[in-house]
């Protein structure tokens, strides 16, 4: 219930976590998890659209899990690839702007003119979607900032900080939801955070459907914002 203190929902961010240990659970190999994570990404994606949501913002890989094993992050990127060609095929009926967080060029020539590509051929959709990929939110701020200084600017404002994010086309964040139950941020959307709300539950990622995400905004709606006032 939207209550009149209250603004609207406009950008919910995801930490899919308890992909592995759902695949654990049921004695198949981390990979396994993955696939039923994709499935989870695309109905709660489906469902964001549903909502109205203006942004939605996913943590697909981190800068850091490149450490884990070959097999698993080949499968990963696999699924991706798979995710990505799909969407290309259907660029036309696809809803959301694409917007990838994160530095392109850890990948190959391929994937990222693939990437390229849907960013370019949606910019004229409405709602956001931004799938961080090889995404760290302190390399965001590198990058952001690195950025600032070659083009020579000395009084940095918020704004200008905002503005050389990988979110700059996105509304401010609201709500960052984390699945598996863990209780921190790990490195994902540092600034952007500043004045979200948090929403932790233990329900592993490929179990989050509409009904979680529905729970979970149900709550966003009965904190109190105040962003530093009273
Ligand atoms: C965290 O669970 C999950 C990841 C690091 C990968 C998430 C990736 C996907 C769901 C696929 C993304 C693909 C698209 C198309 C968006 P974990 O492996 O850390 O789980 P655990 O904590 O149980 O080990």
């Amino acid at each position: 219930m939207v209550t009149a203190e209250q603004a609207p929902l406009r950008h919910v961010a995801f930490i899919m976590d308890g992909n592995g240990r759902w695949a654990k659970k049921r004695g198949m190999p981390r990979e396994y998890g993955h696939r039923f994570g994709v499935k989870a990404f695309q109905d709660i994606l489906s469902h964001c659209d549903r909502l109205g949501l203006e942004a939605v913002t996913f943590y697909a890989f981190s800068t850091e899990n490149w450490k884990r094993p070959k097999k698993e992050v080949d499968a990963i990127m696999k699924l991706m690839d798979r995710y990505l060609a799909e969407c290309e095929k259907k660029i036309d009926e696809y809803r959301f702007r694409i917007c990838f967080l994160g530095d392109k060029a850890a990948f190959d020539e391929k994937r990222r003119s693939r990437m390229e590509r849907l960013e370019q051929h949606t910019l004229d959709r409405q709602r956001i979607l931004n799938i961080a990929l090889n995404y760290g939110g302190r390399d965001e701020l590198v990058h952001a900032f690195r950025q600032l200084s070659e083009a020579g600017l000395k009084q940095i404002t918020e704004s200008d900080i905002a503005g050389a994010l990988y979110t700059a086309a996105s509304p401010e964040l609201d709500l960052i939801i984390r699945t598996g139950g863990d209780l921190r941020i790990s490195n994902f959307l540092l600034w952007q955070a500043a004045y979200a709300e948090l929403y932790f539950t233990d329900v592993l990622w490929p179990d989050f459907g509409k009904e979680q995400l529905d729970a979970a905004i149900a709550e966003f709606y009965t904190r109190k914002r105040r962003f530093g006032g009273v």
